[in-house]
């Protein structure tokens, strides 16, 4: 293996150290408290897993966490009135809402409920606007930012590179183009109708896979020395750890392009931390905006 590992977890440890410095410069210059209220609805038990990690992580910085379960039943309307009486609620500064949402809701109604100023998500048309046109007000989505942040960390300035991004997900794909677009990049969003994706991969000196397809993008693919951040996390089947077992990959094939990488995340512990500290830092960002404290 020739590639440098890009160490998530270990950022992520850093950013969460900072943002819980901030939180309690907050608290003791101007007596906030942080709050951060997660909804889920449904059981699904992937969101649930990251929901946990989320409710955690964010009291261990310090912060009030509100969780709120609702049952995969729940009327979209009566999701609409908890998101609301949050909108209202002067200790939540930041309000997440966990996708998928059951068949039977409408995504966007939802999060156009959240007012932008609590969107930590930075899915509300508002700030998905603010970003295209490159506002430094826009909240930005967590999972991208951490990649930008590790990319970086990795590179420093991005001037002037060749980005591809794999896959055009209002959640990851597209805010990562938006990003890396204002990060002075040149950008492709490839995806599954991309004519001939090896090229576009092949020319790119940045990499972010996120489609979503286990072990997709092979070593082969990639420009000697490309920087490669895997977004993806799928479990597959893994008999060798035992019956029934799963591993979990990215959307790239670790062991052939770290042969070819300069510079690789792994799966886990690449990313995937990387998300919840963006988060956290997201809704420290919003409590100093929506107080004024600079
Ligand atoms: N589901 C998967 N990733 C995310 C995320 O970043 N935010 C929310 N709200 N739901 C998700």
């Amino acid at each position: 293996m020739t590639a440098r590992i890009i160490d998530g977890k270990a950022f992520a440890e850093k950013v969460r150290a900072h943002v819980a410095e901030d939180v309690l410069a907050v608290k003791s210059k101007y007596g906030i408290t942080p709050g951060l209220a997660v909804v889920i609805v449904g059981e699904d038990p992937a969101s649930q897993v990251y929901v946990r990690s989320k409710v955690k992580q964010t009291a261990e910085a310090g912060m009030n966490s509100f969780h709120f379960e609702m049952p995969s039943d729940t009327p979209e309307a009566a999701l609409i009135a908890k998101v609301q009486e949050l909108n209202a609620d002067p200790r939540v500064n930041g309000i997440l809402v966990q996708l998928p949402l059951p068949k039977h809701m409408n995504e966007a109604t939802v999060i156009e409920t959240i007012v932008p100023e609590k969107d930590v998500d930075g899915f509300h048309v508002i700030n998905t606007g603010l970003l295209a046109i490159g506002d430094k007000k826009a909240m930005v989505p967590c999972t991208p930012l951490g990649c930008l942040m590790m990319l970086q960390e990795t590179l420093g300035d991005l001037s002037g590179k060749k980005a591809v991004v794999v896959g055009r997900s209002n959640i990851v794909g597209k805010p990562m183009a938006q990003l890396l677009l204002n990060a002075n990049c040149t950008v492709t969003i490839a995806h599954s109708r991309t004519a001939d994706l090896k090229a576009e991969v092949m020319a790119a000196d940045i990499v972010v896979a996120a489609v979503g397809r286990p072990e997709m993008v092979p070593g082969s693919w990639l420009k000697k020395g490309a920087t490669v951040i895997d977004v993806g996390i799928n479990r597959i089947p893994a008999p060798e750890l035992g019956e029934g077992k799963n591993r979990l990959v990215g959307d790239v094939d670790f062991a052939s392009a770290a042969e070819v990488a300069g510079a690789i995340t792994p799966v886990p512990g690449g990313v995937g931390p990387m998300t919840i500290a963006c988060l956290l830092r997201n809704t420290v960002t919003a409590t100093c905006r929506q107080n004024r404290i600079d």
